[in-house]
């Protein structure tokens, strides 16, 4: 009885991946570690030291290219899914997945998610405190998108939906092979349709919470996240009329105040980020746009920046819209959707993330909760 550690990795510090699999393969529980990779320097390089972690620390610890499975973008998603097939060709019980930038990464991460497998959860989900203006995907598209479609699902409620830090029994596993929805998402979408995926089948999901958070580097420009943005709004939408099953077994571990390191991060820029509402704009995007509520309002940033509209009782409205006309594989669709989404992060960012950490959490939750309540 035994445990497989994975970390998919693609443009990450190589000593950081290394740190990370060292730390893995050197718990007790963990008797195979593997990183999943593109094809490339910082594969190689891993792939170079992988023997020499596995002799240092004798656990089996190799490296992998990514399979192509899916049939979006090959990312993410191809990777986790040439994960889970190598696991279900071992004879592994559990199957952890982190990703490979945590820069604190420890056994507690480990040994929090073994144990609420152990007491017989079949997916142990990690969450931690983030900034108050990281997790925008998170807090903008994902949790009030499954709010509005599944409001009496555990989906809205699950913390962190698009987390990369999870467990899984070989039964969950097995279930997500065979879904072809998980298989074909080989992009960002992947955490997504994984989330949905388990909550969907009525699997016995723990949410545990790692107090220190998970320390990664934030983002320059909202540019950064143009693609996960596009990608995680398909896989939600995809699914927005799907069934589900009745909800398995559900913990959550009370969650703690964030420490310093949290509460005083930036998410983004600002200033590089101003430019990705008011430059470029294209007729199609102004058509499409005025075609969604309060589309009038955000062409308005051709002439002036101007966000303040984006608030959160209108971004019910918005979202609805967007989810009404998700056509995630046309460019003008994508450019919309990602220009309301920065709209809606600026108008956050501006009034209520200036409230303080604590006051913007509370905020954020109280408007997923009122999403789904007025969606029943
Ligand atoms: C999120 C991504 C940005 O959770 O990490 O929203």
């Amino acid at each position: 009885m035994s445990s497989l550690v994975v970390f998919p990795f693609k443009s990450v510090e190589v000593d950081l991946v290394l740190r990370n699999l060292t730390i893995a393969a050197t718990h007790h529980a963990v008797e195979e570690v593997l990183g999943v990779g593109t094809e490339g320097a910082t594969t190689a390089i891993v792939a170079e030291t992988a023997g020499a972690i596995e002799s240092e620390t004798d656990t089996r610890v190799s490296v992998a290219i990514q399979e192509r499975i899916g049939i979006h973008r090959p990312g993410k998603g191809d990777a986790m899914n040439t994960a889970m097939r190598r696991f279900l060709d071992s004879s592994h019980r559990y199957l952890h997945f982190y990703d490979a930038d945590i820069t604190n990464f420890d056994h507690d991460w480990i040994d929090a998610a073994e144990s609420a497998a152990t007491g017989g959860f079949d997916v142990v989900r990690h969450y931690f405190p983030r900034a108050s203006t990281d997790a925008m995907i998170t807090w903008m598209v994902t949790r009030p998108g499954f709010a509005l479609a599944h409001p009496t699902s555990l989906l809205w409620r699950i913390a962190q939906p698009l987390g990369g830090e999870l467990l899984m029994v070989r039964s969950a596993v097995e279930h997500l092979v065979s879904d072809p929805r998980v298989a074909e998402r080989s992009d960002w979408g992947i955490d997504t349709m994984i989330t949905f995926a388990t909550v969907a089948a009525g699997l016995d999901i723990a949410e545990v919470f790692i107090t220190d958070g998970k320390q990664h580097s934030l983002y320059g420009s909202l540019e950064d996240l143009r693609l996960m943005v596009v990608e995680c709004f398909a896989a939600m939408a995809s699914v927005r009329s799907a069934p589900l099953l009745s909800p398995g077994r559900y913990h959550v571990d009370p969650s703690a105040p964030a420490g310093d390191e949290v509460t005083t991060k930036v998410g983004y820029s600002l200033e590089t980020t101003l430019p990705l509402l008011t430059d470029g704009w294209s007729d199609d995007e102004v058509e499409l746009a005025v075609s969604v509520p309060f589309g009038h309002e955000l062409v308005r940033n051709r002439d002036s920046i101007h966000f303040e509209f984006a608030d959160g009782d209108c971004w019910r409205e918005i979202l609805s819209g967007l989810l009404d006309l998700a056509d995630p594989a046309n460019a003008t669709w994508q450019s919309v959707i990602f220009r309301f989404w920065v709209a809606r992060v600026l108008a956050y960012t501006t009034t209520t993330a200036l409230g303080g950490h604590g006051y913007a959490m509370g905020e954020l939750e109280t408007l997923v909760s009122d999403y789904a309540a007025g969606a029943v």
